[in-house]
């Protein structure tokens, strides 16, 4: 049988097929635009996804029989707002994790609701891009669109509710909306209560490896699948690429370069960090994670490329560098803000360092350096924990680089396993059909079977060293801009 695995980026919608011994038989990528209506905000329209989502799974499955499809799994860029009104029609344009506007609420939330009844009811505290400060910001500035409000959904959600007709969520995602009791793997009521929000207007919440129901015939038809293909209710796009590499069980972790970049570490147990910079969510294993999260990482890198330097060569670009650990010039990436660990919606990105010699070679070195330092950032807040990481798995299109594979082994100093495929999200999501249709036993059992190592970058002691002078450098950078981020906007 055949499974597809569906994963709803915010740059494109990448779509796998993976067929019952774990190989991947095709991957499409369809890609959509995000507007950015002001500084710091990020929307976009779930249509667009939806859209995209039907017609890369028709290219996808073109050359295969339609009636080998078995299930559908969904992973997802996570916290967007999607709402729906009683007739189900989409109210407003979706406003994505990386999205700021919601500094007051979470203040709110933070500071009079406080942080330590947040933690107590979700395991979390408020950052601007979670799910629940936005309905607040919209109860304030949209209220006639926050009286339409019947349905409330993450993107991924939105996607398995037009293909089955069931509106459901799973525990990972459902664990980044602040309205989640991630320890009991229930909503909290309490959150609901402070925030407005009743259960009716919430999903059911399944395992990410569950059911949740068949596609609706309509679309069976309009894909040429059967009508008894399943919809697996998958997980947030960093746990669903957390079984995509392989990542469950304890102390395991895995780095995505993707439009975000994220740390990930899986864990038996339900933990939190005393300052809650890591967020505390369940694993699509039946587990726990903690994980950071910066706002921007291979962003970063197509924003400096593809929109200032007008180039699409890539690897022209990161050829002729610096030795690593050689360069003096410092990028903070922090162009949509930060959320792990400063949590700070203001701060920008800047560039400093540069001198009369200073080349464009160091300008895009320093760029790549820039987020595998702050990479580093919350995996120091996880080693503070107690937690020892010293190797991790790597996906997302970064990932593609094996330049930027280096540099984050020597800067984290950690050993770097390359999979056979980078696909995290997509392939994770695929496996998760697969266990729900029963070709694996369990989710352990998919990892076990599917995932492969192909390659480690291993650390340098040399390398390191001289990273370790250039991080303590580049850690004073936020500190000493803080109080300046709010006067530039
Ligand atoms: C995680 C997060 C991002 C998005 C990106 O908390 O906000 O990684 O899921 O798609």
């Amino acid at each position: 049988m055949l499974y597809i695995g569906i994963d709803l980026g915010t740059s494109a919608v990448k779509l796998l097929l993976m067929d019952g011994a774990g190989i991947i038989r095709n991957i499409v990528s369809k890609e959509y635009p995000v507007s950015y209506p002001q500084s710091g905000w990020s929307e976009q329209n779930p249509i667009d996804w939806y859209d995209n989502v039907i017609s890369g799974v028709k290219e996808l499955i073109a050359d295969f029989d339609g009636n080998d499809i078995a299930g559908i799994g969904l992973g997802g860029q996570m916290h967007g707002l999607v709402i729906l009104d009683d007739k189900d029609e989409v109210i407003r344009p979706a406003i994505l994790w990386n999205d700021g506007r919601t500094t007051e609420e979470c203040d709110y939330l933070n500071n009079v609701i406080g942080k330590d009844k947040l933690s107590e009811y979700t395991g979390n505290i408020s950052f601007t891009g979670f799910t629940a400060p936005k309905i607040l910001w919209l109860k304030k500035h949209e209220p006639n669109n926050y009286k339409r409000i019947a349905k409330i959904m993450l993107p991924k959600d939105y996607i398995a509710y037009r293909l089955s007709g069931v509106f459901s969520t799973d525990v990972s995602d459902a664990s980044g909306m602040l309205l989640f009791d991630v320890k009991g793997r229930k909503w909290s009521e309490q959150m609901c209560d402070i925030c407005g929000v009743t259960e009716k207007q919430l999903a059911n919440v399944f395992e990410s490896y569950e059911t949740v129901g068949t596609v609706r015939s309509e679309v069976a038809e309009e894909l040429g699948i059967s009508a008894k293909c399943i919809v697996v209710a998958g997980a947030g796009d960093n746990a669903a690429a957390a079984i995509g590499t392989g990542t469950v069980g304890n102390g395991r972790c895995n780095i995505s370069l993707g439009t975000s970049g994220t740390i990930f570490i899986s864990s038996k147990d339900f933990k939190v960090d005393a300052n809650n910079a890591l967020h505390s969510f369940c694993h699509a294993d039946g587990n726990y994670h903690l994980m950071g999260c910066m706002l921007s990482a291979a962003s970063c890198n197509k924003w400096w490329l593809e929109d200032i330097l007008k180039t699409n060569d890539y690897e022209a670009e990161q050829s002729n560098m610096r030795a690593l650990g050689e360069n003096k010039v410092f990028f903070i990436p922090y162009l949509m803000g930060e959320r792990s660990p400063h949590n700070d919606p203001l701060a920008r990105g800047a560039f400093i360092g540069m001198s009369m010699d200073t080349a464009r070679s160091d300008m895009n070195q320093a760029v790549l350096e820039g987020v595998a330092f702050g990479l580093r950032d919350s995996l120091e807040v996880a080693r503070k924990l107690g937690i020892k990481v010293d190797r991790t798995k790597i996906c997302g299109g970064g990932a593609k680089s094996e330049l930027w594979r280096k540099m984050i082994a020597n800067i984290l100093n950690v050993e770097v396993e390359v999979l056979e495929s980078e696909q995290g999200p997509g392939l994770g999501a695929a496996m998760l059909a697969a266990v729900a249709c029963g070709e694996y036993a369990s989710v352990k059992e998919a990892v076990d079977s599917v995932v492969k190592i192909r390659k480690t970058e291993y650390p340098d002691s040399e390398i390191v060293a001289k990273y370790e002078e250039r991080y303590n450098s580049f850690k004073e950078i936020y500190p000493t801009c803080k109080e300046l981020f709010p006067k530039l906007l």
